[in-house]
């Protein structure tokens, strides 16, 4: 093995794996579209999710201000993060995100994310969940 491949094995597992040389997410251009595309319809003032929880997505204020029981955004943790753990099915099944009862499927409200966005959600509260 040269030394070159060597430094560059070497440069992308400090990148991964130390230094986290991932992109800025901004809240307005990554995070905004996929929770008002999803969750909106049930998370706006007056609708269904709302009214049980108290918890409206329709700024970024509301989002950090959490539901009537407490914030669901720990800034710098998506771990402590209610939104991330029902986004990421890391919590009890009846409260995934979106959910996924039978009314809300035939509706087509119900499909979960995917990895990727997952993943953007969790890397934008790692990254301390800036109003970005
Ligand atoms: C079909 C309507 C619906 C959709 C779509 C929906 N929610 Fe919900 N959401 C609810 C309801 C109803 C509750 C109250 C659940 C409960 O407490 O039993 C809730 C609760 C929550 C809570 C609080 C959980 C807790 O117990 O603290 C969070 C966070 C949340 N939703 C995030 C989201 C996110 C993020 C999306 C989009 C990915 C989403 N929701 C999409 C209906 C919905």
């Amino acid at each position: 093995m040269t030394s070159t491949k060597l430094l560059t094995i070497g440069l992308i597992t400090l990148c991964t794996g130390l230094l986290g040389c991932e992109r800025q997410v901004s809240y307005t251009e990554d995070i905004q579209p996929m929770l008002f595309a999803s969750c909106l319809q049930c998370h706006d003032k007056n609708s269904e999710g709302y009214e049980t929880s108290g918890f409206s997505l329709d700024s970024y204020d509301t989002v950090m201000q959490g539901t009537k029981f407490g914030k669901v955004v720990v800034a710098g943790s998506s771990e402590s993060s209610t939104l991330y753990l029902v986004v990421a099915h890391k919590t009890a099944p009846e409260i995934h995100m979106p959910p996924h009862h039978e009314d809300a499927l035939a509706e087509g409200r119900g499909i979960s994310w995917t990895d990727e966005q997952i993943e953007t959600l969790k890397l934008w509260i790692d990254q301390g969940a800036l109003d970005n």
